[in-house]
């Protein structure tokens, strides 16, 4: 096997995701076939308690700082992962670009359209920068074998799909409020912001693209308390369901599309789910049960069975791990991570499934906005989603 190449990188935001990267980087021996290998040399974060964690796990760690601008300005880092809040993503990203790293930015991309239209343009400005978004949910093994099956597109006539990411971690009203329950931090997208590029990855990729939204939004927890134990506002949209017709891009007909981004579904976790039903072929996977996957053939007056089969470790990139053995949340931070890796290394190499681009995040963007505004009058909105 050729060695790697190693290649330095940086992490801005050293939180929840900040974290899950480096454990994704400690994790690259499993990876069977890889041109790079990524280090982590420098984090920034302005929480210092955050630190001890990071340097007492990875030796390669030279530079811990609380200004962002260290890095940006080491000419020794390669690729840096951004995963801050949203409303620090037009500032950092637009910077990191400027200073010509490549990176992998934390979703929603710019906390509104225009923060993300700006990002895009300066990305534009800068083509030699390799630029993604995260959204790992795709790579369970089941998203991408249904992946594979859009191209393939054996479902005859497509009856609807149905996309979303559903949690319950905000049904308790008790839980205190924290950045991502404030607009001035998350945005006015809420819910939709958070956890829409998880349900339109997929949909949008295969060229999917609502021409006509409705949107029904819900605030169901209007207060919380924050860490002083006062009662204070929390504004946003705790759940959003989107109706969207679609024209199918090739054949000339159009079908629904419903997509789901609920903070408060009672007894989900982190459930990330597609179906697509389709006249001669339906297919669904939903990581509530990571393993399986269902598919329903049917010819004319034939039997409607439903298929399950269990995949067990099916990557899209090839790892040590056994076949039969399960796949997790980690898994797919790894594989994402493999595929951003992969693209960089060998650019425009044909991927079998990629990480988000800029282009694709201004779609989802465009159909985000076109939502808050059916949600917020009550009206039908026909987004223009192509340039
Ligand atoms: N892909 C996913 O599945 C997933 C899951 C959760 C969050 N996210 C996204 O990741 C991003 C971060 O979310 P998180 O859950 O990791 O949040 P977090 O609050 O756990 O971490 C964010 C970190 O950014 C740091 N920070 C704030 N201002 C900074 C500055 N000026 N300089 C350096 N660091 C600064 C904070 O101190 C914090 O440690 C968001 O965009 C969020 O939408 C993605």
């Amino acid at each position: 096997m050729k060695k790697p190449k190693t290649v330095n990188c940086g992490i801005i935001g050293c939180g929840l995701m900040g974290r899950e990267f480096a454990v994704a980087a400690a994790r690259w021996p499993a990876l069977l076939e890889k041109d790079v290998r990524p280090e982590i040399t420098a984090i920034c974060d302005l929480n210092e308690d955050l630190f001890e964690w990071y340097t007492s796990n990875f030796d390669s760690i030279t530079t811990v700082t609380k200004n962002y601008h260290d890095l940006l300005n080491d000419e020794n880092i390669d690729v840096i992962y951004c995963s801050v809040p949203h409303n620090l993503h037009e500032k950092m990203y637009i910077d990191i670009v400027k200073a010509g790293k490549h990176f992998l930015g934390e979703k929603p991309f710019g906390i509104d359209l225009e923060a993300n239209e700006r990002i895009s343009a300066t990305i534009k400005e800068n083509p030699d920068v390799f630029v993604r978004c995260s959204s790992e949910f795709p790579f369970f093994p089941g998203a991408h074998e249904i992946h594979k099956m859009i191209h393939e597109n054996s479902w005859g006539k497509i009856i609807e799909v149905n996309t979303g990411f559903l949690h319950s971690s905000d049904l308790n009203f008790e839980k205190t409020i924290n950045w991502k329950r404030m607009v001035n931090v998350n945005g006015e997208y809420g819910c939709m912001g958070d956890l829409g590029m998880h349900a339109l990855h997929i949909p949008i990729r295969s060229g999917w693209l609502p021409k006509k939204i409705s949107a029904t939004l819900s605030n169901i927890v209007t207060e919380r308390y924050n860490k002083a134990g006062d009662l204070v506002p929390c504004e946003t949209w705790d759940n959003a369901t989107l109706n969207c017709e679609v024209d199918h891009p090739t054949e000339g007909y159009s079908f629904p599309m419903t997509a789901k981004t609920y903070r408060i579904a009672p007894g989900e976790t982190d459930t990330w789910y597609i179906e697509i039903l389709g006249t001669k072929f339906s297919a669904r996977y939903s990581t509530k049960y990571p393993k399986t996957l269902q598919t329903m053939s049917y010819t004319n007056g034939g039997k409607q069975e439903w298929r399950s089969e269990d995949l067990g470790y099916t990557s899209q990139y090839k790892t040590i791990t056994g076949g039969i053995f399960e796949f997790g949340f980690t898994d797919a931070m790894l594989q994402m991570w493999a595929a951003y890796f992969d693209e960089l290394a060998n650019p425009g190499k044909e991927m079998p499934f990629g990480c988000i681009r800029p282009e694709e995040a201004t779609i989802h963007h465009k159909i985000l906005t076109a939502a808050l505004e059916s949600g917020k009058t009550g009206k039908t909105v026909y987004p223009k989603l192509a340039d």
